[in-house]
């Protein structure tokens, strides 16, 4: 299909202020897809509160409007400048939000304006947790079971509905799923709480008993702007993998990338190290998760653009959940663009102004079409980057909500090469897989910070390693991939063969293959000089 050319001018809505756990990465998907509207020759108006952005430096729109975010102001903006049409996806939330909003005031079909990439079904099917849960059981996927609750009393209610699966499907109406397996659980707990209508798991978190679970859902209530919280069956320990995914208006959908986190559920996927491509799962397993997601774009009717999918895979018996949908380009979508070379967001503008995916070149082979999904050679790693030195009262133990203020991201030829290259980019202490203050740490200590996550985790799993606990041990304590663990552990394997050389002479080891071998594998594998200095001198 050609461009379309019953639009002229298009509204693109940025993120507003930068704040932690959201909105840098929406400057990035914004500029590309205003770029990609004026290649086409499309008007492009852009409104953003916040100066300090690559998307209001003059030439990137024709028309900038640097003013705050809310539905008066860009009534007002719309009326002076009648734009066709708002892609309102590569904003984040803000301009999602913001977008439903003017939909909903009647602004949109005062002024005449379409809504291209998402329309307001869509977005509302995906933002909201009671029409994603019908959605989602409507295509025969499963989620974390839940209820919704308004006051302590409703949630303590609920919290005991959870423990009969069975009641679960005829509460709301559904079919049992068809591999069924009535269960009565004795204990509700852990369970998770999740105000609705908050951004990056804010107010949320993790009950292990009534005492907590009282105080977590009365802050969760007071979050929520419309004072309500879901009560959620945990699945704390199982796999958590995105699938970045696009859809054109012929219905091609691609999968650009799998991400596969690092640190099980449990831990929000701002926060967890993550890995692309997906390194666990077989290819029957990448399949079904391939398969769900382009089931779930055409459900939730996302028609053009990018969308995230999470997912989450019970490591037992390969049982999938789906976890969330996020509706428009991504922190994540920002990662996977950059990992695979395949730009989501300029991709997704042109999506929305009717090219189909077999009509855009791919901007890296130049020769195969869009509608290839990408195959990388290569791991990457991103690595959140956590700022706990400002917030010194802060919890410091990771959980449903966001605490990182930011990433790194590396590429490797292994997991092992692209993970050791992101704990150096991380420009802080330690930057090698050797952290002293661990040295004269008692073992239990040691296991406590492997269970309980925080930002040095790994550094704690190196020296568990390190003193010899093994891999299971650790998997029961963190439920992190045996694949990942295994990988850490080779990491200290050839750190101990390595030190054996210590305080050796240079003229000695260059005569040395038995050494020279160790160290070019060292090298492969992406020991820093720095490191290779700490284990030999
Ligand atoms: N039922 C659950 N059990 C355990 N962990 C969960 C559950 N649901 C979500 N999580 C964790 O919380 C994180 C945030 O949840 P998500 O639905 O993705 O919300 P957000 O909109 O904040 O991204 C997820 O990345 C996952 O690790
Ligand atoms: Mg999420």
């Amino acid at each position: 299909m050609p461009r379309r050319t019953d639009i002229e001018k298009i509204l693109i809505i940025g993120s507003g202020p930068i704040v932690i756990g959201q909105a840098a990465e929406f400057d990035y998907s914004g500029t590309q897809a205003c770029k990609a509207l004026k290649e086409e020759g499309f008007k492009v108006i852009l409104v953003n509160s916040n100066p300090a952005t690559i998307m209001t430096d003059p030439d990137i729109a024709d028309r900038t409007y640097i003013e705050p975010l809310d539905v008066d102001i860009l009534e007002k903006i719309i009326a002076k400048e009648r734009p066709d049409a708002i892609l309102p996806t590569v904003g984040g939330q803000t301009a999602l939000n913001l977008t439903v909003k003017l939909a909903e005031n009647g602004i949109l079909d005062k002024y005449n304006v379409k809504l291209i990439g998402a329309n307001v079904e869509a977005i509302k099917k995906a933002e909201d947790r009671e029409l994603f849960r019908q959605a989602m059981l409507n295509i025969g996927m499963e989620l974390p079971k839940s209820y919704t609750a308004t006051s302590l009393q409703e949630a303590i209610e609920k919290l005991k509905l959870l423990q009969d699966d069975e009641y679960y499907y005829k509460y709301f109406g559904y079919k049992l799923p068809k591999d069924f397996k009535p269960t009565k659980k004795s204990s509700p707990f852990p369970v998770i709480i999740r105000p609705s209508f908050t951004l990056g798991g804010y107010g949320g978190g993790i009950a292990y008993n009534y005492e907590e679970f009282k105080e977590k859902v009365e802050y969760a209530l007071e979050c929520s702007p419309i004072h309500e919280v879901l009560i959620e069956e945990s699945v704390l320990g199982w796999k958590e993998f995105e699938l970045e995914v696009m859809r054109d208006l012929k219905d091609n959908v691609v999968i650009i990338c799998s991400i596969e986190n690092f640190d099980p559920m449990g831990i929000h996927t701002g926060d967890s190290i993550t890995v692309a491509p997906a390194q666990t799962l077989t290819d029957k397993e990448y399949q079904i998760l391939r398969t769900a997601a382009q089931k779930i774009i055409r459900e939730i009717g996302v028609e053009t653009g990018g969308s995230n999918i999470q997912f989450a895979v019970n490591p037992k018996n390969g049982k999938v959940y789906v976890i969330e949908m996020n509706p428009r380009v991504s922190r994540s979508s920002a990662l996977a663009s950059k990992a695979t070379g395949f730009p989501i967001a300029k991709i997704a503008a042109k999506l929305a102004v009717g090219y189909t995916l077999d009509e855009l070149p791919n901007d890296i082979t130049k020769k195969t079409p869009a509608s290839f999904e990408p195959a990388i050679d290569y791991v990457v790693v991103k690595y959140p980057r956590f700022a706990f030195e400002k917030f010194p009262k802060a919890d410091k133990t990771l959980n449903t909500t966001m605490k990182s203020v930011g990433e790194v991201m590396a590429i490797g030829r292994t997991f092992k090469e692209a993970f050791l290259k992101a704990i150096r980019s991380l420009e802080m202490k330690p930057d090698t897989p050797i952290f002293e203050k661990l040295k004269n740490i008692s073992l239990e200590e040691i296991k406590k910070n492997i269970a309980i996550p925080n930002p040095f985790r790994v550094f704690y799993i190196f020296e568990a390693l390190r003193r010899g606990v093994s891999i299971d041990e650790i998997y029961d304590l963190s439920k992190i991939d045996k694949w990942f663990l295994y990988q850490l552990y080779q990491i200290i394997e050839l750190e101990k063969e390595l030190s054996k050389y210590k305080g050796k002479f240079l003229e000695d080891l260059e005569k040395d293959q038995k050494f020279i071998k160790l160290f070019k594998l060292a090298k492969t594998w992406g020991f820093s000089d720095k490191y290779l200095a700490q284990i030999l001198s």
